[in-house]
């Protein structure tokens, strides 16, 4: 039997694969549907097991399997035995009867990999409590439609060392960026992720100077002080405040560096009204893209 196409992680991938799936993204963007993609697609389901709230990832993936051609059915913890305590691989392994593809939001990410390994279908990560793979897939593709190749481009990071974070330390490796982060030191990104990075080879540096991660980049990314799950939400708060992207750090990027936010964004937090709604900010394109880049992602899974 093939082996199963999983999305879980940029670092269980080969950066051929996610070469191929950007690209891909770009062509559904352009209206391309390869007949036999469409053929793929026809009578196919897919289930999106939602254990924190979403509203992108959860339109995009409804939204663009029904365009593929293919129907969704949506679990939640509340609406579902999720959350009357069956478990996770038991729910692998009775969806795998019904469904053709699995897309899971969950806060352990152990569960995303309990679920992979139960399941006889692709199981997409959709974000866990560690990475969120389909946000780097539609950030790089985003940054490519506006500035070509991201390989060899200067990203910085400037905010919480959080799951997005870590997922772009991954893309640094798969993608070849230079990638700057700049963290409360209480906040860095999990050592074992850059770790990895660096002995792969990847340009990755931490440090707490959000000027000194900034000046000179291509891209400039944050994301909430609180994500979710996260309890201490004063304490991050107070540490995490120099590290807001307001215009005066934005200005040590390139004067055409472009900005991002996976969204949703608090305006006066991690980053000013100015910068998210101001001339370097692609963040409503980057919304867009996650649809196109994870129809990508579902070709890729089913073949
Ligand atoms: N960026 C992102 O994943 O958004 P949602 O939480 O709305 O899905
Ligand atoms: N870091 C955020 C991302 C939301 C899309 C969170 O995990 O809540």
């Amino acid at each position: 039997m093939a082996e199963i196409r999983h999305f879980l992680d940029l670092d269980l991938l080969d950066a051929a694969s996610l070469r191929a799936i950007v690209d891909a993204g770009i062509a559904f963007k352009g209206g391309t549907t390869p007949p036999a993609v469409a053929a793929a697609f026809a009578g196919k389901t897919l289930a999106i097991i939602l254990e924190k709230p979403s509203t992108r990832t959860r339109v995009s993936f409804d939204v663009g399997m029904q365009q593929l051609g293919g129907r969704v059915v949506v679990l939640s913890d509340s609406g579902s035995h999720l959350g009357r305590g069956e478990t996770i691989a038991d729910t692998a392994r009775v969806l795998s009867r019904y469904v053709d593809v699995i897309v899971i939001r969950t806060d352990a990410h152990q569960r995303l990999h309990e679920l992979a390994a139960n399941a006889s279908v692709p199981v997409i990560n959709a974000l866990t409590d560690q990475t969120h793979p389909c946000q780097i897939m539609g950030d790089i593709m985003t940054f490519e439609e506006h500035r070509g190749t991201i390989t060899g481009k200067v990203v910085a990071w400037s905010g919480d060392g959080n799951n997005v974070a870590a997922t772009w330390i991954h893309g640094a490796q798969r993608f070849g960026f230079e990638l700057r982060l700049a963290c409360p030191p209480s906040l860095a990104p999990p050592d074992a992720v850059v770790d990895w990075a660096k002995r792969e080879g990847a340009s990755v540096r931490v440090t707490d100077s959000p000027a000194e991660a900034l000046a000179g980049a291509d891209l400039v990314l944050t994301d909430v002080w609180v994500s979710m799950g996260d309890s201490d939400a004063d304490k991050r708060k107070a540490l995490l405040a120099p590290y807001r992207v307001d215009e005066a750090l934005m200005a040590r990027a390139k004067p055409d560096a472009l900005f991002m936010h996976c969204l949703p964004a608090h305006r006066g937090e991690e980053v000013t009204e100015g910068v998210i709604d101001g001339p370097h900010s692609v963040v409503w394109d980057e919304a867009e893209n996650r649809l196109h880049v994870q129809k990508g992602i579902l070709a890729w899974c089913l073949g």
